[in-house]
C-alpha cells in the first residue's frame, strides 16, 4: 500500500481544523491494533511504570526507548510517530540532547521527540528544531521532576504557578516546537493556553478543549492494575479477556483438552 504517515506539519495543521487523537504505544502488538485510528502514537518513557513495573520514569534509557520506537515504527504506517528522550539524555546540554535525538530517531525511523521542561529548556527545543529534530515540548505535571515535586501532582493552581505554566509553553512555541503537552494541569489553565499558542496542545489531565488527547493506553485498556488515574477513562476491560483466555488455557493443559491433534506434528488420519 502506499499509505502515508501524518507528518508533523500535518499535526500542526490540525489546529482549529479537527482534534488530534493519540496514545502510547510502546511494542509491535499494540502498535498495529491503534495505528488505523489515530493521528499520532507516543512512546512514552511511562513504559518504565507501565511495561517495567518501576515505580517512576527516571531509570529508562536512550537504548531502551530507541528499541521500543523501532518496534512502533515497524508495525504502523499511518500515524506520526513521536518519542520521549529518557530523564538524563537532554537536560545537560543542547549538544547532549542533540545527540541522544539522533540518536533515537536513526535507530527507531521515528518523526520526532518530546521532551519534559519548561521554559529553561527553550532553548533546547531552539537547537534541535534548527538541527531537524521535531519537538513535542512537555509542561505543566512533569513525571520526571517526580522528586522536585514530592510525588504526581496536578499542577497551576494558583495564579502564580498558572502564569509560569503558560510562560513556559510560550517559550517552546517560541523555540519552535510543533505542539505542547500540557499534563496534570487547571482545566481553566489548559483552556487558556490552548487559546493563546497557535500551535496545537495535547492534553493529559487538562481540558476537553485542548487541541487533542492522549492517554496511556493501558490505562484506559484495563491493563494498568487496580487504580485508574482520574484523568483516564476504562473504555475496555481487555485485562478481564486476557485472564478467562489464561484460565483455559490453563484448564485445557490440565485436564489434556490442549493441544488437540490438529494441534500437532505428523499425525496419521
Ligand atoms: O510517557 C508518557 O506516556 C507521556 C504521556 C502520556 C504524555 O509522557
Ligand atoms: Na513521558
Amino acid at each position: 500500500t502506499d499509505l502515508k504517515r501524518i507528518s508533523v506539519p500535518q499535526l500542526m495543521a490540525c489546529k482549529g481544523q479537527r482534534k488530534i487523537a493519540s496514545l502510547t504505544a510502546y511494542t509491535a502488538p499494540f502498535a498495529r491494533l491503534l495505528d488505523d485510528y489515530l493521528d499520532m502514537i507516543l512512546i512514552g518513557d511511562s513504559t518504565a511504570m507501565v511495561g517495567y513495573g518501576l515505580p517512576n520514569t527516571l531509570s529508562i534509557t536512550v537504548d531502551q526507548m530507541a528499541a521500543h520506537a523501532a518496534a512502533v515504527v515497524r508495525s504502523t504506517q499511518k500515524a506520526c510517530i513521536i518519542v520521549d528522550m529518557p530523564f538524563g539524555s537532554y537536560q545537560e546540554s543542547t549538544q547532549q540532547a542533540f545527540a541522544n535525538a539522533a540518536k533515537v530517531l536513526a535507530a527507531s525511523g521515528a518523526d520526532g521527540i518530546k521532551m519534559e521542561g519548561g521554559a529553561v529548556m527553550a532553548d533546547t527545543t531552539r537547537f534541535l528544531v534548527e538541527r531537524g529534530v521535531p519537538v513535542l515540548a512537555h509542561v505543566g505535571l512533569m513525571p520526571q521532576y517526580v522528586h522536585t515535586m514530592g510525588g504526581f501532582k496536578a499542577q497551576g493552581m494558583t495564579d502564580e504557578a498558572a502564569e509560569r505554566i503558560l510562560h513556559d509553553a510560550l517559550a517552546h512555541e517560541q523555540a519552535g516546537a510543533f505542539g505542547v503537552v500540557l499534563e496534570g494541569v487547571a482545566e481553566a489553565l489548559a483552556r487558556r493556553i490552548t487559546k493563546t499558542l497557535k500551535i496545537p496542545t495535547i492534553g493529559i489531565g487538562a481540558s476537553p478543549d485542548c487541541d487533542g488527547q492522549i492517554l496511556v493506553t493501558e490505562d484506559i485498556l484495563g491493563l494498568s492494575g487496580a487504580r485508574i488515574p482520574k484523568f483516564a477513562r476504562q473504555f475496555a476491560d481487555v485485562g478481564a479477556v486476557i485472564r478467562g483466555a489464561v484460565e483455559q488455557y490453563a484448564n485445557g493443559v490440565r485436564d489434556g483438552s490442549f493441544p488437540g491433534l490438529e494441534n500437532c506434528f505428523g499425525v496419521k488420519k
